[in-house]
């Protein structure tokens, strides 16, 4: 089996890893790294359950292989804050009920972080843009949009 070893930045930390070069960032994130965080619904690029950061901009996890992200900074949900200490994002969408099963989540916060860097006050327009990119199987949507929009003000 083809292996490579990788260096990158998640949550701010250095990671160096020997991977085999099949591995989705994905299940390198998961099950190498213990960031369970980041759900994997679909795995082929429908569901957005898995989205994270690289450098900064919104990507499938499942769709590419770790190896993409060698010499990269990878975030996850981990890096928003913690049970005790919510980001903002996160108190939002508790405020609004914009989570029931919690499964989609991690993505939806993870997309939203990057729109509301690039668009702190973000029209439902924009909002809406982005969220065509998730499947939500519980909330119909409506109070995500709700809790991103509170999160922008
Ligand atoms: S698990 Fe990656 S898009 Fe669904
Ligand atoms: S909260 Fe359950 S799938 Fe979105």
């Amino acid at each position: 089996m083809s292996q490579a070893l990788i260096r990158l930045r998640v949550n701010g930390s250095e990671v160096a890893r020997t991977v085999e070069v099949r591995r989705t960032l994905s299940d390198f994130l998961r099950e190498d790294l213990g960031l369970t965080g980041t759900h994997v619904g679909c795995e082929h690029g429908v569901c957005g359950a898995c989205t994270v950061l690289l450098d900064g901009q919104p990507v499938r996890s499942c769709l590419l292989f770790a190896v993409q992200a060698d010499g990269a900074e990878v975030t996850t949900v981990e890096a928003l804050g913690t049970p005790e200490a919510l980001s903002p994002l996160q108190q939002a969408f508790m405020d609004h009920h914009a989570l029931q099963c919690g499964f989609c989540t991690p993505g939806f916060l993870m997309s939203a972080t990057a729109l509301l860097r690039d668009h702190p006050r973000p029209s439902n327009e924009i909002i809406r843009d982005m969220m065509g990119g998730h499947l939500c199987r519980c909330t119909g949507y409506a109070a995500i949009e709700e809790a991103v929009k509170a999160a922008g003000a």
